[in-house]
């Protein structure tokens, strides 16, 4: 355990408890350290050897001081903190400890010394041992599931928890998910999603819920359940959800009660209430305090809490009013009931004002509640961030919107320490990850873990940076190999910066269907309806004046030095600019450059980042598990072909809204390009996609009601040997067929197989497919066929002759 040696620890493991906390640590360390042992120790140095023999104990400071008197235990422990201590003896004599005030907190130090062999293995023990120590209480995850299996914004398959109305008869795969979050610190799962939660509290329900409980137990991790306001109404029977009715609060003291005698360590409810269309307590003129509370007074007795979400606004906002916003809502709601809430209730904000958005800034209410216990809510699933199947590493987000300075008060008071009530000495706080797992890899797609991993450092300590978390990251659960550390680190570090110059940058937000898929481009979704994400381009400019002087007044909810830095343009950071101001397309930015060629460069940039990422992952071939090799290359591949769908959508779009030419001359020019509505056409129909931007000049060929069809492009470029991408919509349902052939000489063929979002051809489905290295000259005919399936018309946009 010296420094300058490899880190190894006594591998005879014994726990000085008897409880499943310590049980399960102890079995996670034999697990571990099992494999040292089992090394063969011809090969290991002397030194390794001395290592690996004396004993290594865990259990409580109290468990440790009755076996061991003269270990110097800490006796100022945190209910959650660890102590790691080595009594720099050798051989047999060597002792190693692994403390905590409770055997949850032995278990987090057992998984802290698990970190360091593959991320600190040269680094010693520091004399006085190792201490660990949460920043915030509350460290949940939450997940959307549904009763019937299905996940909301899921996007890795079926519920690991539910499946046809009941709980799973196979919980295996949740302790393993406990088990996983244990090992970054997380204490709690709120299980269900915050829409239509009332079934998940029918008396048969909760008892099969109590066997998800236990099963999460032994790795400390307690469950909650997201509660459905109206539940009294819909499954007591009664003629009211009144939260201040005396009946109403029976209801639920009762039901609390029958929670916890199934489930003793039950965690609370979390509630989305008066929000999309969820009921709540305004329709009896009660507020989120009065609903809150009522909730509060049932739990309280138990140690129970809630957290009630302040994402609570009206989607049938009036879009012609200029002074509607909807991201002023969670303050203008929340901020007057500051102090009204009882103390096991915790307000639980979103990040941002909006909704999960490639970019906004930190929601002003962090600052705006002072006598309150908070939580920042963020999302691990990738619902705004291409959903696992483009590679972004939002840790570099979430520690922005950590460390920004609310100034309250014109004090330094970054949201990490208000959210660990620390700054207003609250009891209660912390950081909720709404996760989604599902049981295809947990996220879906293996780089994707990196987001769950570190939400769970940050929520443990906010003050870890990212760069180094995503090197723990790698170094744990892809090698700690060099180069392969070093173009992992760099690949998750790019990929936000290169999702937003893609998909929205400069505070645009994610230009996507916001009704719908959130997935593909489509920049009017967000416009001219009540759910209030508007843009507000048109010919003359873009950007929301969300301004004191002459905008929505939205700013004025932050305290004054973050308001007098957003109220002016000028002192608007660029990338915050269209969030908070509404400016010509000619508007300067810092460097100089406009605002709109800033908007053609960007998505040239995140495109060609994109890509880039399929070299970097190339660049490990060799030096990495094969099948990790081969799962994550495709995804790099669909991702960098997204990217340009996404690029080409918005500066398009903007170009001609704009009528301002890309001054480098490539939006909306495709010279290499073969349109599909140009080519000679079998049986193959011309449709208008939409919306129009999503595919190459607005058109496409569809087949519909034919067996086959097809589209004959005559090739008059140079002679050469090219790659060509054949640009074609890949519906969500059917595997349409098609084939490719050079003057008749078949080149290639392949499936529309994948399940991507929508049931139209448009920006969430078109997909690219590469054929390598065809040989062309002048005057050959390029024969695409298309077969259609189920319902998948084989619709084409474009074949490109890629010029390297
Ligand atoms: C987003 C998301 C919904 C979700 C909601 C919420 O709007 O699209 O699926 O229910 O957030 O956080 O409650």
């Amino acid at each position: 355990m010296k420094g300058g040696a490899r880190f190894f620890f006594p591998t005879a493991v014994r726990a000085l408890g008897h409880d499943a906390i310590e049980q399960a640590a102890i079995a996670e360390l034999n697990r571990n350290l099992g494999s040292l042992a089992g090394k063969d120790a011809s090969k290991m140095s002397a030194r390794a050897k001395e290592a690996l023999s004396g004993q290594t104990v865990l259990g409580t400071t109290e468990e440790i001081e009755k076996s061991f008197p003269d270990v110097p235990v800490p006796n100022d422990l945190g209910p959650e903190d660890y102590w790691i201590w080595w009594n720099h003896e050798h051989q047999e004599k060597q002792l190693l400890v692994i403390a905590g005030d409770t055997s949850k907190g032995a278990l987090y130090g057992a998984f802290e010394l698990l970190r360091r062999p593959a991320t600190a293995p040269y680094k010693a023990l520091p004399m006085e041992g190792l201490r660990g120590s949460p920043a915030m209480p509350i460290r949940w995850t939450d997940e959307w599931d549904n009763i019937d299996g299905s996940i909301e914004r899921g996007y890795a398959g079926r519920s690991i928890f539910f499946d046809a109305g009941h709980v799973r008869t196979d919980l295996v795969p949740v302790t393993e998910y406990a088990r996983l979050l244990a090992s970054i610190g997380i204490n709690g799962c709120n299980l269900n999603n915050v829409n239509n939660a009332s079934a998940f509290f029918t008396p048969e329900m909760l008892k099969e819920i109590a066997r998800i409980a236990d099963a999460m137990r032994p790795y400390g991790v307690r469950v909650s359940l997201s509660a459905d306001i109206a539940s009294p109404q819909k499954l007591g029977g009664l003629s009211t959800f009144d939260p201040l009715d005396p009946a109403v609060q029976k209801w639920w003291n009762d039901k609390v009660r029958e929670i916890y005698a199934l489930i003793p360590d039950f965690g609370g409810f979390t509630v989305k209430a008066d929000s999309e269309g969820q009921p709540g307590p305004a329709s009896y003129g009660r507020s989120p305090a009065d609903a809150a509370n009522t909730l509060a007074a049932a739990l309280a007795p138990h140690g129970g809490v809630v957290l009630y979400r302040a994402f609570v606004y009206n989607h049938h906002l009036d879009w012609t009013d200029p002074k509607a916003d909807r991201a002023r809502a969670a303050y203008d709601i929340f901020h007057p009931l500051d102090g009204k809430f009882e103390p096991n209730v915790i307000i639980q904000t979103k990040e941002g004002p909006i909704d999960f958005q490639a970019r906004e800034p930190v929601s002003p209410l962090f600052g705006g509640l002072t006598q309150t216990n908070q939580a920042m809510e963020l999302q691990i699933t990738q619902e705004y961030l291409g959903q696992q199947r483009h590679l972004v590493y939002i840790a570099p987000m979430w520690k922005e919107v950590l460390d920004f300075d609310m100034r309250v008060n014109g004090e330094p008071t970054p949201v990490k320490q208000i959210i660990s009530g620390r700054t207003f000495h609250r009891q209660l706080g912390g950081m909720i990850g709404v996760a989604c797992v599902g049981q295809n890899g947990w996220l879906g797609s293996p780089l994707a873990l990196a987001n769950l991993y570190a939400f769970g450092r940050l929520a443990w300590n906010p003050d870890l940076k990212p760069e180094d978390i995503a090197a723990e990251w790698t170094q744990q659960t892809i090698s700690t190999d060099a180069a392969v550390v070093n173009t992992v680190v760099n690949m998750l570090m790019q990929s936000w910066p290169a999702y937003e110059n893609y998909t929205g940058p400069l505070g645009l937000q994610t230009l996507t269907d916001i009704t719908g898929s959130h997935y593909g481009p489509n920049v009017e979704a967000s416009e001219h309806n009540g759910w209030g994400q508007w843009h507000k381009a048109d010919h003359d400019g873009v950007g929301f004046d969300r301004t004191v002087a002459t905008g929505t007044g939205y700013i004025g909810q932050y305290q004054p030095e973050v308001a007098k830095m957003y109220e002016s343009a000028t002192t608007t950071p660029d990338n915050l600019l269209l969030f908070f101001h509404h400016v010509p397309y000619t508007y300067k930015l810092h460097d100089g450059k406009t605002v709109i060629q800033y908007l053609y460069d960007s998505h040239y940039d995140g495109a060609e980042r994109a890509a880039q990422f399929i070299a970097d992952w190339n660049s490990l071939k060799g030096k990495l598990d094969p099948a990790l090799y081969s799962d994550m290359l495709p995804r790099l591949e669909y991702q960098a072909a997204h990217a340009i769908v996404w690029r080409d959508a918005i500066t398009q779009y903007f170009l001609k809204l704009s009528g301002i030419p890309d001054a480098k001359g490539r939006a909306g020019h495709y010279p290499d390009r073969l349109e599909a509505e140009d080519a000679r056409l079998t049986s193959y129909k011309v449709i208008d996609v939409n919306p129009w931007e999503d595919a190459s000049r607005g058109k496409a060929v569809s087949c519909v009601g034919q067996p086959s069809c097809s589209a004959t492009f005559n090739y008059t470029g140079r002679l050469g040997t090219f790659d060509l991408a054949v640009q074609y919509f890949d519906l969500q349902s059917g595997a349409a067929k098609f084939a490719l052939s050079i003057d008749g000489r078949s080149v290639d063929t392949w499936s529309a197989d994948d399940h991507l979002p929508s049931s139209h051809p448009n920006g969430d489905n078109s997909t690219r497919h590469l054929v390598h290295h065809v040989a062309l000259r002048p005057g050959d005919s390029i024969h695409l066929e298309g077969i259609p399936d189920a319902g998948d018309p084989a619709a084409l946009d474009y074949i490109e002759i890629l010029q390297h």
